[in-house]
C-alpha cells in the first residue's frame, strides 16, 4: 500500500482563501483590518522562520501584523510590558508570543507570559481560561496546530467520529489540545507519552494516529494499523548524516536536499510508514502551513468576537471548534 497524501499545503491554501473575504468584510465594517501583535524574544533560527511566515501570510490576506522584537537579554518584566501594551491596544485583536522563550527567562516564563495575556486576544489558546473553555468544548479560539490537524482530517474525508485515535505526545501546546479536539468530535482517544508501556502496540490500535513527540522517524511501521490515517506534527532539524542516510536513499530528493543544506527537517514518522498507512500527512508540506492558516483564521475570529460580531454569516467564526 502507498498511503494517500493528506495535503496540508492545499488545505492551508483553502483556509487562507476563505480568510481573505472575512478580513475584507471586517475591514469594511470596522474601518480597520483585524490586527495581530507578534512578540519574538531572542534569535532562535526556527522561530525567525516561523515568524517570517506568519507575517507574510497575514499580509497576503490583508491582516495587520506587527512584530515586537526583544533581544535574548530582555527581562521577563520587559516581555510582560509588551504584552500589557498589546492587551490595551485598540488595533490589535490577537497576540502571539512566539514559543520557546529564551531559557534565561526562567522555566515558568512562558506560563507567566500566557497568564498575563488578555484571554480575548489569545490566538494560541494558551491562557488558562481558554484552556478551560477548550476542555469544556466552548472555546472561541482553538490552538492553531491541533485545529489545523482537525481541518486537514475533515477536509480530507477522514472520519473522526467513532474512530480510535491515538496521540503520541502530551504537550500543552499540541498533544493535550489535539486529544481534546478529537474527543469533542467523538473519537475514542488515547494519549501516549514517554512512560507508556507497549507504545507500538497501543499506537497500532489507532484508526487515526497523531505523532507529536519531536523525535525524528520514531514512529515506524510497527506502530501502524494497516490503512490508518497518520498525521506527523514533528519537525526536528537533523544534521546527523548517518541518520539521514538510514532514512533516505542516496539520490532521493530528500537526500539531495540534505547534501545541499547540511541539515534536513525530519518528522516523527518514519518514511516506511507510507507503505502501511492508508493516509499520511508528510513533513514537510503537511501540518506546518496549516498552523499559520489557523492563526489567520483565529485572528479574524478574535477581531469579530471583540467587536461583538462573532458567528455572523460570512465571518471566520460560527462553526464549532
Ligand atoms: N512555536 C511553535 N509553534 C508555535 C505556536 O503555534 N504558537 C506559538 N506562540 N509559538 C510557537
Amino acid at each position: 500500500m502507498t498511503a494517500r497524501v493528506l495535503d496540508g499545503a492545499a488545505v492551508a491554501a483553502a483556509i487562507r482563501s476563505e480568510a481573505a473575504p472575512a478580513v475584507a468584510a471586517f475591514t469594511a465594517r470596522a474601518g480597520r483590518p483585524p490586527g495581530l501583535g507578534i512578540v519574538l524574544v531572542g534569535d532562535d533560527p526556527a522561530s525567525e522562520i516561523y515568524v517570517r511566515g506568519k507575517l507574510k501570510s497575514a499580509a497576503e490576506v490583508g491582516l495587520r501584523a506587527d512584530l515586537d522584537r526583544l533581544p535574548a537579554t530582555a527581562s521577563l518584566s520587559e516581555v510582560l510590558a509588551v504584552v500589557e501594551r498589546l492587551n490595551r491596544s485598540d488595533v490589535h485583536d490577537g497576540i502571539l508570543v512566539q514559543s520557546p522563550l529564551p531559557s534565561a527567562l526562567g522555566a515558568d516564563a512562558e506560563q507567566r507570559v500566557f497568564d498575563a495575556m488578555n484571554p480575548a486576544k489569545d490566538v494560541d489558546c494558551f491562557h488558562p481560561a481558554n484552556v478551560g473553555r477548550l476542555v469544556q468544548n466552548r472555546a472561541v479560539l482553538a490552538p492553531c496546530t491541533p485545529a489545523g490537524v482537525v481541518e486537514l482530517l475533515e477536509r480530507s474525508n477522514v472520519t473522526i467520529a467513532g474512530a480510535r485515535a491515538v496521540v503520541i505526545g502530551r504537550s500543552d501546546i499540541v498533544g493535550k489540545p489535539m486529544a481534546l479536539l478529537l474527543l469533542h468530535r467523538n473519537a475514542t482517544v488515547t494519549i501516549c507519552h514517554s512512560r507508556t508501556v507497549n507504545l507500538p502496540q497501543v499506537a497500532a490500535e489507532a484508526d487515526i494516529l497523531v505523532a507529536a513527540l519531536g523525535r525524528p522517524a520514531f514512529v515506524t511501521r510497527a506502530f501502524i494499523k494497516p490503512g490508518a490515517a497518520v498525521v506527523d506534527i514533528g519537525t526536528t532539524q537533523v544534521r546527523d548524516r548517518a541518520l539521514v542516510e538510514r532514512l533516505f536513499a542516496p539520490g532521493s530528493k530528500r537526500h539531495e536536499a540534505f547534501l545541499r543544506r547540511g541539515s534536513l527537517v525530519i518528522g516523527d514518522v518514519h518514511p516506511e510508514v507510507a507503505e502501511v498507512a492508508g493516509a499520511l500527512s508528510p513533513v514537510p508540506g503537511g501540518v506546518g502551513p496549516l498552523t499559520i492558516a489557523m492563526l489567520l483564521k483565529n485572528t479574524v475570529r478574535a477581531a469579530e468576537a471583540r467587536a461583538g460580531w462573532a458567528g455572523e454569516a460570512g465571518g471566520a467564526g460560527g462553526e464549532r471548534l
